[in-house]
């Protein structure tokens, strides 16, 4: 299977729009070490003309624009994107579907109820598409022995795992997380045996997860914050990271071994790939002390474009 990563910041992007803290001011002035990037998305695909859309980013016009493999031009109205599945029912992850509605068919949709609730009420983006191309839906089951095919990519089986991390801001779950809130995909090629971990928004390694990151061959995970409390030292916001739902690459204040870096050296030394980073997060600067730290435990940190076969 090939992933492009279309997408690898968290939410506002890289750098966002309304923000000068270190990192956009050093983006936006073109300085060595940092390079831009849109909300985060991947897409899958068998190695055909055909792919996966996971998570429908605000950018995902820009994202398709520079991905010319999405676009097969097999017929006067046509893109290669055969389906997409949510992660959660996040503004950044979801609000890209708005720029399908000119789809010749209804849009196939795969999400788990509890997501699929918030996108019919608190932002109601499928209300929103009936009267455009519709919206197919099928429903996501929060039991991952229970594999999926999404056609035409027959030789792709995608387990959905519920996963502790946030539903949105707008959600009245919030505070309350539901199964099915949130997901991660294990993503497996039925003609390799190679599978892929992906979890953009991950707040914590429950024991219903660690199988699956034991068994993948490479694990694509939560990026977001450097440290628990990055937002409130760079003076941004009150929330910490576990707030949204998010575990940072540093162990938390006196909990040692909690951090991202140290929770992935369990699984030896198979492909880790940070995604969804925020533009607060010093691992941006290529060239930064923490950037290296991650060189040496061969975490690996995605970008835009970059593209994983496994
Ligand atoms: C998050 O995952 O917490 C989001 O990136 C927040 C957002 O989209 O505003
Ligand atoms: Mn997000
Ligand atoms: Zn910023």
């Amino acid at each position: 299977m090939k992933i492009k990563v279309l997408g690898s910041a968290a939410g506002g992007g890289f750098p966002q729009w309304n923000c000068n803290c270190t990192n956009c001011q050093s983006v936006r002035a073109g300085k060595p070490g940092y390079r831009a990037r849109t909300q985060s998305s991947i897409a899958i695909s068998d190695g055909s003309e055909n792919w996966i859309l996971v998570n429908a980013s605000p950018d995902l016009l820009s994202q398709i624009k520079s991905t010319p493999d999405l676009q097969p031009n097999r017929n006067p109205r046509d893109s290669g994107i055969a389906a997409v599945i949510l992660m959660d029912a996040q503004i950044d992850h979801t609000t890209g579907l708005l720029m399908m509605r000119e789809s010749k068919t209804p849009m196939r949709l795969y999400t788990t109820a509890a997501v699929w609730e918030d996108l019919t009420t608190g932002l109601p983006l499928v209300p929103t598409l009936s009267f455009y191309c519709g919206v197919q839906w099928t429903p996501l089951t929060t039991d991952p022995s229970d594999g999926f095919v999404i056609s035409p990519l027959d030789s792709i089986r995608i387990k959905s795992i519920p996963l502790v991390s946030k539903a949105p801001p707008y959600s009245p779950n919030r505070y309350t997380q539901r199964v099915g809130d949130n997901i991660g995909l294990m993503i497996e090629d039925l003609r390799t045996g190679k599978k892929v971990f992906y979890a953009p928004g991950l707040g914590e390694l429950t024991d219903n997860i660690m199988p699956f990151m034991h068994e993948a061959d490479v694990l694509m995970v939560d990026g977001t914050f450097w440290t628990e409390d990055e937002m409130i030292t760079q003076g941004f916001s009150k929330k910490q990271a576990a707030d949204m739902g998010h575990l940072p690459q540093t162990d938390k204040p006196n909990v040692p071994g909690s951090g991202m870096i140290n929770q992935l050296k369990q699984f030896g030394n198979k492909r880790k790939v940070l995604i969804h980073i925020n533009n607060t997060n010093p691992i941006l600067n290529e060239l930064g002390p923490e950037r290296a730290a991650l060189n040496a435990e061969q975490i690996e940190v995605s970008y835009d474009g970059m593209e994983i076969l496994a």
